[in-house]
């Protein structure tokens, strides 16, 4: 890829619920330094993410983290060349904590910084990998928010192939949970129960896969869980288990129908997945049996959820040069189709 003139940068992502902080050196092409805080734990009595309680710990977890990822990096905070941080799409709160704190850092060192899009990271960190992909490429990304197959033309050109028409997959699996009473968030414990279910006991819709367009539509399944669920005298864990084992093969065949439909559309050989839903080891498996012609190019686990490395890999992209205008540039709501526009 090309080369930038910023050597470390400092990346920060605070768009949800996570606190994620990284350096990354651009001169040996790697993440040097990094720290995860979750606060899943503190949202999950409420069963989702509260907005506000989210802002405030995001507000007392940063600066120390930020501290802790310069000290084990073994760097000076004057050793950082720039800085990157989540300016959107998320939460408006959260978000204004990262873009100040990474502003004011900044603006200290006298060094540039950029706001970056949350889920085009989500897709530039799998360039990080080796063997990595090659634009032109497919992208589908799942998370909590979105749920999207793109055509990566090239860096920041990105054509919207198909998306979801109503929840996102992450969301599928954090609503379908709290039906199922196993608690937030909703994707890990659907997939550990799962283990233990049977995928063929009940038999849920792959929603729209008999349309030729690569759209998808995950509230109907949902709602299906939620009237099975009702159905059922006695829930004990082995049915939940059954239920969250049916569930989460519904949503793999769907996404590996709708992926090869994108991928014959565009005639694109391959293949990057990212976001939180890919972390899900039943579903790359899935992905990587079905679309076994494909180049699949997935990010290590612990980099498909929200974290601060992707964010400051996808500052080497974008970090140019000392551009102080003092604007905090937040974008809550922001189609990665749009990237380029203002
Ligand atoms: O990318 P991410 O960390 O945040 C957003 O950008 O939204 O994705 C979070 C979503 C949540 O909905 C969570 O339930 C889901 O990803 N998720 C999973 C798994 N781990 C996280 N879904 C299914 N299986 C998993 N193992
Ligand atoms: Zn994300």
């Amino acid at each position: 890829m090309t080369t930038y003139f910023v050597m470390k940068i400092l990346g920060i992502e605070t768009s949800c619920d996570e606190t994620g902080v990284a350096i990354y050196d651009s001169v040996s092409e790697d993440i040097i330094s990094e720290q995860l805080y979750s606060q899943a734990a503190k949202h999950a009595e409420y069963g989702g993410v509260v907005p506000e309680l989210a802002s405030r710990d995001h507000l007392k977890k940063l600066i120390p983290l930020i501290r802790l990822t310069i000290k084990e990096s073994g760097l000076e905070l004057n050793d950082i060349d720039g800085i990157a941080y989540t300016s959107g799409p998320g939460l408006r709160g959260p978000l204004l904590i990262g873009a100040s704190t990474a502003e004011s850092i900044a603006m200290a060192l006298k060094k540039p910084s950029v706001g970056i899009h949350h889920m085009e990271a989500h897709l530039l960190i799998n360039l990080l990998e080796n063997p990595a992909p090659s634009f032109p490429f497919l992208t589908l990304l799942i998370s909590g928010g979105h749920c999207l197959l793109i055509n990566a033309k090239s860096l920041g050109e990105y054509e919207i192939v198909g998306q979801t028409l109503d929840d996102a997959v992450g969301e599928a699996f954090d609503k379908v949970a709290k039906i199922l009473e196993l608690g937030y968030p909703g994707g890990p414990k659907i997939e550990a129960i799962a283990k233990q279910g049977d995928p063929n006991a009940f038999d849920f819709p792959r929603p729209m896969t008999a349309k030729k367009n690569c759209d998808f539509s995950f509230s109907g399944l949902k709602t299906a869980v939620f009237y099975e669920f009702k159905k059922i005298k006695t829930i004990d864990e082995s049915i939940k288990a059954d239920l969250a084992a049916s569930f989460q093969a519904a949503v793999a065949d769907t996404l590996v129908m709708k992926t090869k439909s994108a991928m014959e559309k565009t005639g694109l050989k391959e293949l990057v997945i990212g976001g939180g839903v890919a972390s899900n080891k039943y579903i790359r498996d899935k992905l990587i049996r079905g679309l076994e012609r494909s180049k699949i190019f997935f990010p290590p686990v612990h980099r498909c959820t929200d974290n601060g490395a992707m964010i400051a890999y996808a500052g080497s992209f974008y970090l140019k040069d000392v551009n102080r205008d003092l604007t905090l540039n937040i974008k809550p709501r922001w189609p990665l189709s749009d990237l380029n526009d203002g």
